[in-house]
C-alpha cells in the first residue's frame, strides 16, 4: 500500500506539480491509470469489464463491495484496499466523466 502512494506521488511531482500539491489526494485521472492496464485506457476496454460512462456512485459502490469481500474473485479485492474513501469517490467521479 505505501508503494502505490510513493508512486502516486512520484507521477504527481513528475507532472509538474508542486510538493504541496502532491500531498494532497491525486486527481481521479491518475488514479484511474492504475486500472487501465487491466480495464483499457481511461476504463474503456479492451480487457476485463469497461468502467468508464457509469452514473456517479456505481463505481464507487462496486468499489466498496470489493474491498468488503462481497464481490469478485479478490484481484479487485485487494486493489480496491489500496485507497482511501476519497480516493475511491474521485476515481469513481473521474471514470463517470469517460463516455
Ligand atoms: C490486475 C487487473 C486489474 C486492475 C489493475 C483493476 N481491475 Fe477492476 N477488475 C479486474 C477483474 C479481474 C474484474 C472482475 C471481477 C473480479 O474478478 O474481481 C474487475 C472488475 C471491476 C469492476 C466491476 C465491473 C462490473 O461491471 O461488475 C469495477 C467497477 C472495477 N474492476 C474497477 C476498477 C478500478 C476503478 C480500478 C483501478 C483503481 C481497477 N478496477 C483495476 C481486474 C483489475
Amino acid at each position: 500500500m505505501q508503494g502505490i502512494r510513493v508512486l502516486f506521488i512520484g507521477l504527481a511531482l513528475s507532472a509538474g506539480l508542486s510538493g504541496a500539491q502532491a500531498q494532497l489526494a491525486p486527481a481521479g485521472r491518475l488514479l484511474a491509470s492504475n486500472c487501465f492496464q487491466c480495464h483499457g485506457t481511461n476504463g474503456k476496454g479492451p480487457g476485463f469489464d469497461a468502467i468508464n460512462g457509469k452514473s456517479v456512485g456505481e463505481i464507487y459502490t462496486k468499489l466498496k463491495e470489493f474491498q468488503a469481500g462481497k464481490e469478485g474473485n479478490g484481484i479487485m479485492a485487494k486493489h480496491a484496499l489500496g485507497y482511501t474513501d476519497a480516493e475511491l469517490q474521485a476515481l469513481d467521479k473521474w471514470l463517470s466523466t469517460q463516455r
